[in-house]
């Protein structure tokens, strides 16, 4: 992408002093990217100047993890959070793959731990296991198979069993509850994001505004999603606004979602409601020319949990994509 490009994707949301302010330290990234052979991958969440400044590959968790195991470079910087570059981890084992900030962790990843795992396989035997690419290495390698905002119901359908373990996102599953005829057996994890959002913000908006269409993610509690016009992962978010030719269009999601979107849909007026994700947010242009330089903060895996986890990724890219992952 040439400056003048990039410029006016910034000028949406960036005064003029903090776009020149921003632009040498983009531009330095991009250096470094070539000199180290280095993809960096970017998430929808990622604020604008690291998503559209210095991100070679940007979309959802499901397409990033793609990207991930594809890739030649020899490293991998992955923007977004820690879960995430975990994922690349488990997928391109013999890379380097950095994050910017090893703090940048998720609700959902935190709400459960292999132990919670292995209790549940012994209360349900037999029972398989879905679980959120939302959490950690350690309980991707307790799973059967991952899933993600875009494929959940495809996976869970996938599976011969009557009754599936669904972790660890409780509204997740209660979405996915209303697409398959299994019964899902629950943990009440939550993303700290998605859950503050009521559907009486739903309400008032579409009080104030014609031409409306709502797009909320999978996330949020069911009486939510069923306000809306449409759920889906972030990328499928963005494709639906492609789709539709409302005026106004309520994302009800993290905050930089739009904030990234407002460029490519100029003819379109973003109604402005948002949640912030702390985690999300750790990922700034600083942090990502650090860990460029300095080649840090490298994502370690014992060998016997990338083994077993990438076992559940490879299932999941094989049923979304259908072929080896
Ligand atoms: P997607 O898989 O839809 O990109 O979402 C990831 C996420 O963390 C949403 O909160
Ligand atoms: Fe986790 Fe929610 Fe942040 Fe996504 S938005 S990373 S699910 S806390």
């Amino acid at each position: 992408m040439d400056n003048q490009d990039l410029i006016q994707k910034l000028q949406t949301v960036y005064f003029p002093d903090e776009i020149e302010r921003k632009l040498p330290l983009i531009e330095e990234i991009n250096r470094l990217k070539k000199e180290k052979n280095a993809l960096v991958l970017g998430h929808n969440y990622m604020t604008p100047d690291v998503f559209h400044g210095v991100s070679d590959i940007m979309g959802d968790s499901l397409y990033l993890s793609k990207v991930a195991s594809e890739t030649d470079a020899d490293i991998i910087l992955f923007n977004g959070v820690h879960f995430m570059a975990e994922t690349a981890k488990i997928l391109s084992p013999q890379k380097k793959v950095l994050i910017g900030d090893l703090s940048a962790g998720c609700s959902l990843a935190e709400s459960i731990n292999r132990a919670d795992v292995i209790a549940l396989k012994k209360q349900y035997p037999g029972v398989p296991v879905v679980t959120y690419v939302n959490c950690s290495a350690e309980v991707k390698a307790e799973t059967d198979i991952c899933c993600t905002s875009a494929n959940a119901a495809q996976i869970v359908n996938s599976l011969e069993s009557d009754q599936v373990i669904f972790l660890p996102d409780e509204y997740l599953a209660s979405n996915v509850q209303k697409e398959t005829k299994k019964k899902l057996i629950t943990h009440p994890g939550r993303c700290m994001v998605h859950e503050l959002y009521k559907k009486e913000d739903i309400d008032l908006a579409r009080k104030q505004f014609d031409d409306l269409v709502v797009i909320s993610h999978p996330e949020c509690k069911d009486d939510v999603v069923d306000a809306s016009d449409f759920a889906g992962s972030t990328s499928e978010m963005s494709n639906f606004i492609g789709k539709s030719e409302a005026k106004n269009v309520m994302l009800i999601t993290e905050c930089s979602m739009g904030d990234n979107l407002r460029s490519k849909f100029p003819d379109r007026h973003f109604v402005s409601t948002c949640q912030t994700c702390p985690h999300m947010k750790k990922i700034t242009l600083e942090k990502v020319r650090d860990a460029l330089l300095k080649e840090q903060f490298e994502i370690h895996l014992d060998d016997e949990v990338i083994s077993k986890a990438q076992l559940s990724v490879r299932r999941m890219l094989e049923v979304s994509y259908g072929k080896k992952g």
